[in-house]
């Protein structure tokens, strides 16, 4: 199937490229380049052994996004292109609305008009809140606690409209855990500008010397260990789930939401000590204080995906720790080097 993937020269994309390639469909891609290098596509045109077509464009770009549509007739669209830092969106909320919202509405509105149905989207275990329980699953309550979340809450909500207003359209939400690793090959990875947010990224510049010591935000959660539980996923594994949903769609018609987890939780030190097996050395790290937002622990119940699409993460903690190593020692300053 042609796929049109927007956002797919970051992270998540870049790895869903390749799986889509290797699985025999063709991708063409739409990024701004706000967040991600025209090297990461290179190197999964390099790995796939085909060809991209790459667009620089912004999705705000109505008439830029109405040429690429005509011009391209995608069948199925996969929407990955938003910002995605939670402290930025909280002192941006505005940048927020406009880049994930109006980017969105733009794209539905092509879809119409060129009369592609099939979406894919990037949500979050962010739309879930604080969740009373754990495992979560998909019918729990959704609720956000800040401008990035309620952007892919807002989203959801749209495309739930959409499903209502019209038939035609299919559907998949699929909400992302903790998305970490890298392709077995150390080509491609995640590369954050500046100071990583997020805990795996912060962990591998430690350990390349990026960075002096790990900070631990909080050891006084009501935890095993105390400090926060997570369902990291292998980014090959979530990449996978969108090639899944994308086959899914051509049996299973109307609106669909799968959790895409392991099901398993790991706190921060279970994390570290995961990368202290792979290095075999001790990394530093200091304890600080509760990092504000933060929840204890989210897992999913990831049994939903796998009973209706097929899907199931394959790697564990050890793989995507090893992963994630590899590139950031192969790649030490990312696409940047
Ligand atoms: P990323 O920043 O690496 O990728 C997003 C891509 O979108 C970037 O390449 C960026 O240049 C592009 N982009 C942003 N705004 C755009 C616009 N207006 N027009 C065109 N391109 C635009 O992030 P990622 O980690 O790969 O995340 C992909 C998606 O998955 C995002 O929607 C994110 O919110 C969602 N998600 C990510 C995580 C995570 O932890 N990484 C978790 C849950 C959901
Ligand atoms: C994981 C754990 C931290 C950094 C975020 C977004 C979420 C989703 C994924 C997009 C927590 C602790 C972290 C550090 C630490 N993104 N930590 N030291 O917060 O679960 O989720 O990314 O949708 O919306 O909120 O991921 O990797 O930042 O944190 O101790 O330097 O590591 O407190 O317990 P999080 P994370």
């Amino acid at each position: 199937m042609k796929i049109l993937v927007t956002g797919g020269a970051g992270y998540i994309g870049s790895h869903t490229c390749l799986d889509l390639l290797q699985n025999g469909h063709e991708t063409v891609v739409v990024d701004n380049l706000c967040n991600a290098s025209r090297e990461s596509l290179k190197r999964v045109e390099e790995l796939s052994g085909k060809s991209i077509r790459f667009y620089e464009a912004d999705l705000r770009d109505a008439a830029a996004l109405d040429q690429i549509f005509a011009k391209e007739r995608p069948e199925a669209v996969i929407h990955f292109a938003g910002l995605k830092s939670v402290p930025e969106s909280v002192a941006k909320p505005l940048l927020y609305y406009d880049n994930n919202i109006n980017g969105t509405l733009q794209l539905f509105q092509c879809m119409q008009k060129y009369g592609v149905y099939r979406f894919v989207f990037s949500s979050s275990a962010t739309v879930y809140g604080a969740p009373k329980t754990v495992p979560i699953q998909e019918d729990f309550p959704l609720s956000v606690t800040n401008p990035y979340g309620r952007t892919k809450l807002m989203i959801e909500d749209m495309l739930r409209d959409l499903a209502v207003a019209d038939p035609k359209f299919d559907i998949v939400l699929l909400r992302y855990f903790n998305p970490i690793g890298a392709d077995i090959s150390g080509r491609i990875g995640e590369d954050p500008n500046g100071i990583p947010n997020n805990l795996v990224p912060y962990i591998t510049q430690v350990i390349v010397g990026k960075r002096e010591y790990v900070r631990v935000y909080g050891n006084d959660y009501p935890t095993p260990d105390g400090t926060g539980v997570r369902d990291y996923i292998h980014v090959t594994d979530l990449a996978q789930g969108h090639t899944k949903a994308i086959e899914y769609m051509q049996q299973h018609h109307g609106l669909h939401v799968f959790n895409l987890g392991t099901g398993i939780g790991y706190s921060v030190l279970d994390v570290i000590h995961a990368f202290e097996q792979v290095i075999g050395r001790e990394i530093p790290y200091r304890t600080m204080e509760r990092r504000p937002g933060d929840i204890a622990t989210c897992y999913a119940d990831p049994s939903l995906a796998e009973k209706e699409m097929g899907w199931k993460a394959r790697f564990g903690i050890a793989e995507m720790c090893a992963d994630a190593y590899r590139w950031q020692s192969m790649n030490p300053d990312g696409y940047g080097a």
